[in-house]
């Protein structure tokens, strides 16, 4: 016999909805939500979608009354009712309809061009290049000289313009609370302004399906208060403090075991970029551009086996004796 679970009766399900709605506000915690917008591109498009939202329920509610009162006439009736009127039939199912989705185009193609997706012209006060890469984000300002992956800095405030392309797959940029996502192709450049309203961290993903890691494909926006982020650019113009012995041998390793083939540390960006920069990975959150926490354990992990802890990145394995490995973290942890 197949056990089934009991149905859940009507009250447990109004209770789910009422629950699902009242969860709904809580998003505003999340970092990665569109709600609270953080700019004014990001509030625009907010506005639209609890348009849409509100207009939803209505149409909802509107066509489940007018079905309740369809269920109560048609009781006690054996033979089929009356059929409806004609302007019944033509205000609900034609003009009704015809309206709502004249107002929603309306509104949609009014909000995508106040909030200009793309390329909206005039000059940013900064420029970042970001490049979409199975399955990681290569980050680059032309005007500071800073190589970087998977965190973007910006001044709040400012508007900042990404300049985006990818390196193999279409990916695309986006910041819920900055603004619309934005398709990164191969052998295209888009563009992007925004302008983050206030200092905070901004969790951005990858929006298109690229691969098997599509998924652990996110990255950081950190607004800085304009000051702030000078600092911040002094602060990454400048090379790893000093290093021990155990670091300088990890040095070592680093080139010897071939990590320096993919990666850029010191400073010095790779020849190709195959891998993300190292120069100051100690400065990130994340390690696998937001898959787990960057701290020594996980690094040591990442090292030894990355297809474990995200199967199906480029990273091939790197058998290191234990000494060798210590040492390799030892330097890792002065790149800050
Ligand atoms: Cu990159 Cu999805």
């Amino acid at each position: 016999m197949i056990e089934t679970s009991p149905r859940p009766r009507p009250r447990a399900r109004t209770g789910a909805a009422a629950l699902t709605l009242a969860a709904l506000p809580g998003c505003a915690d999340q970092p990665q939500s569109m709600f609270p917008p953080g700019s004014t591109e990001a509030g625009v498009i907010a506005d639209l979608w609890w348009f849409m939202f509100w207009l939803g329920s209505a149409v909802y509610l509107l066509v489940l009354l007018v079905l309740l009162v369809a269920i109560r006439r048609s009781k006690g009736r054996s033979a089929p009712g009356k059929r409806p009127p004609n302007y019944l039939i033509w205000s609900g199912g034609i003009v009704l309809p015809a309206v709502v989705i004249v107002v929603l185009a309306f509104l949609s193609f009014a909000a995508s061009r106040a909030a200009a997706p793309s390329g909206q012209g005039g000059q940013a006060d900064l420029v970042i290049e970001v490049t979409g890469h199975k399955f990681w984000w290569h980050v680059v300002y032309p005007e500071h000289g800073i190589v970087t992956a998977n965190e973007i800095t910006i001044p709040a405030g400012r508007r900042v313009e990404f300049v985006m392309e990818s390196a193999d797959v279409i990916h695309s940029l986006w910041v819920p609370r900055l603004h619309g996502k934005i398709d990164m192709t191969p052998g295209h450049t888009t563009h992007l302004q925004v302008s983050a309203d206030e200092p905070g961290v901004y969790r951005g993903q990858c929006a298109e399906y690229c691969g098997t890691q599509h998924a652990n494909m996110a990255f950081f926006v950190e607004a800085l208060p304009p000051d702030e982020f000078d600092l911040w650019v002094e602060s990454r113009q400048q090379g790893p403090g000093p290093a021990g012995l155990a670091a300088r041998r990890g040095q070592e390793v680093f080139v010897d075991a071939g990590c320096a083939a993919c990666h850029g540390a010191n400073g010095s960006p790779a020849e190709e970029v195959v891998g993300p920069d190292l120069t100051h990975l100690m400065s990130r959150r994340t390690i696998g551009a937001g898959t787990v926490a960057n701290n020594r354990g996980n690094l040591g992990g990442w090292v030894v086996d990355p297809q474990t802890i995200k199967p199906g990145n480029l990273m091939p394995p790197t058998a290191l004796q234990a000494q060798d490995l210590l040492d390799l973290l030892a330097y890792l942890e002065t790149l800050r």
